[in-house]
């Protein structure tokens, strides 16, 4: 579409008061993007140049838009907020085009097609104003101006200007107009400030160009599309409306949804063919699911990068991590903050990692705590295994070589290397570095005292158990005096690993 002699100015300064937050509804997310730059992507991607009226909030607003746009991008603003009129009338100075788009900055829902009809007809019909309508006839929505025409004039009536009976008024406002720049010079300072809210309406600029005897041009557009956001409510209810179009995105690329009304999914995820979604499953962010993959029931992705043909159990939580091809993570595992996973590895149940780099085929299956850490391919983590990353200042690195065997239970005080090829003992303590293929051995020595009990009840007077049997130990094992304390073993024992 030819839009050179086309510009457009957004709305976004306005206080959002039925909120009830005290912040800008505008930076409000919708399937994780803020609301305003739903209308300005938009428009960016038709081409039109577009300036952002900003207000109340207005770093923050700025800030959101310049962090997506750039410099594309141009603002003014209006210091106190009397009315979507006066909002306009504020970004006089950048008025340039022939035509003026001017779009409230609440509306996500809109598409490329009502902007492109509008100002087809805008030109053909030769408007001197063209704007979109949509029908309701729910008597209950009392949000929306309605195009109301009597006596051969055409006006808009904002719903405390109606009798309270709106449901003859099925006509409403859609908040997107064209105007000639020529009319809208001339006739802005026309609008008069409502005597009842004290603002300046931009929509009285209909009542003033029909008084005129101008052409008004009207599109109409389905409702859902045109949905303006002024409450919780009404943005719960679209996205809906872009979570439904989204997942039907995604399942006529193939892929499953278990039960499709529960799962969250951002505007920027992907999703391979042939995954499936279970139920109550968030895919936030840029999450890339490969396909093929299964995330189960409840887990939480985000900024994630799941390779193909993995599995995430359920009640996973994965934030801003890259994780391989065949990769199984879960039930229960947590996997936060700056995270890499090789191919094929095992991250199961009640596992924690942070920071790390996880090479290929490494099995961390049970009850760890993996963080700052340097994996190797091949390595096992045994349950209960623990890297000991913070001294109470700062935090230390681990690294584990190639093939590098960690016992259960092992506590790995960093900063520490255990190189390709050793063992850890399980329930050691690793303080030192470990040698390529040597075992380390870092516990207490286990010393039993036979028939210890029977002499410790002897000396307390407990009488004994009918049941028990007598012991064969030796006298001095059965010295209730032999403490535990400093007691050695001698023997040649060996620890199992
Ligand atoms: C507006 C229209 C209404 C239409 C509806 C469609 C007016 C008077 N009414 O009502 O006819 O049916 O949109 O959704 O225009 N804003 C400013 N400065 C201000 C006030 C508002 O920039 O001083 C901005 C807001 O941030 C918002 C937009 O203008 O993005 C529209 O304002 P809002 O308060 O949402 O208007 P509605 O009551 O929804
Ligand atoms: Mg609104």
């Amino acid at each position: 579409m030819e839009t050179s002699h086309l510009q457009a100015i957004i709305l976004a300064a306005g206080k959002s008061t039925a909120f009830n937050t005290n912040r800008t509804k505008l930076l409000e997310k919708i399937c994780g993007q803020e609301l305003i730059l739903y209308p300005t992507r938009l428009l960016a991607s038709m081409h039109i140049p577009t300036t952002v009226v900003v207000g109340y909030e207005r770093e923050r607003v700025q800030e959101a838009l310049t962090a997506h746009h750039n410099q594309d991008i141009s603002f003014v603003v209006q210091e106190e907020q009397h009315g979507t009129g006066h909002a306009i009338l504020c970004a006089r100075n950048a008025w340039n085009s022939e035509h003026i788009l001017i779009m409230n900055g609440d509306m996500p829902l809109v598409t490329e097609n009502i902007i492109q009809r509008l100002y087809a007809k805008h030109i053909d019909s030769n408007a001197t104003i063209s704007f979109v309508t949509a029908h309701n006839a729910d008597p209950s929505l009392d949000g929306y101006g309605r195009v109301v025409q009597q006596d051969n004039q055409i006006r808009i009536m904002e719903a405390h200007e109606l009798p309270r009976d709106t449901h003859e008024h099925c006509c409403i406002d859609a908040g997107i107009y064209i105007v000639k720049r020529s009319f809208l010079e001339e006739s802005i300072d026309e609008i008069e400030k409502n005597e009842v809210s004290k603002e300046f309406y931009f929509t009285d600029i209909i009542k003033i160009a029909s008084a005129k005897d101008n052409l008004i041009a009207t599109i109409s557009a389905p409702f859902d599309c045109i949905r303006g956001i002024n409450t919780f409510q009404e943005l719960w209810v679209a996205e809906q409306i872009k979570r439904a179009e989204l997942i039907k995105h995604w399942m006529d690329r193939g892929v499953r949804f278990s039960v499709a009304q529960n799962v969250h999914i951002d505007l920027n995820v992907t999703i391979g063919a042939g995954s499936l979604i279970g139920s109550g499953v968030h895919l936030l962010g840029s999450t890339n699911i490969g396909s093929n993959c299964n995330v189960h029931e409840f887990s939480l992705l985000d900024n994630v990068t799941l390779g193909d043909t993995s599995t995430v159990y359920s009640h996973c939580i994965i934030k801003d991590s890259v994780l391989g091809m065949q990769v199984k993570v879960g039930p229960f595992a947590h996997v936060h903050a700056d995270n890499s996973i090789g191919n094929e590895s095992v991250i199961g149940n009640f596992v924690e990692i942070k920071r790390s780099r996880i090479g290929s085929r490494v099995k961390a299956k049970h009850l760890a705590y993996l963080g700052d850490a340097t994996l190797g391919n091949n390595v096992n983590i045994g349950a209960g295994t623990i890297t000991c990353n913070h001294d109470g200042f700062k935090k230390h690195a681990t690294k584990i070589g190639d093939n590098a065997y960690i016992g259960s239970n092992t506590t790995l005080i960093a900063p520490i290397t255990v190189e390709q090829h050793a063992f850890t003992a399980a329930g050691s303590t690793i303080t030192h570095d470990v040698p390529a293929y040597a075992l380390a051995l870092g516990r207490a020595r286990q010393v039993n005292k036979d028939g210890y009990v029977h002499a410790l009840r002897e000396k307390k007077h407990i009488k004994k158990e009918p049941t028990e049997q007598t012991s064969t130990s030796s006298s001095e094992d059965k010295d209730p005096s032999c403490s535990f304390v400093g007691a050695t073993k001698t023997s040649s024992d060996t620890y199992s690993i």
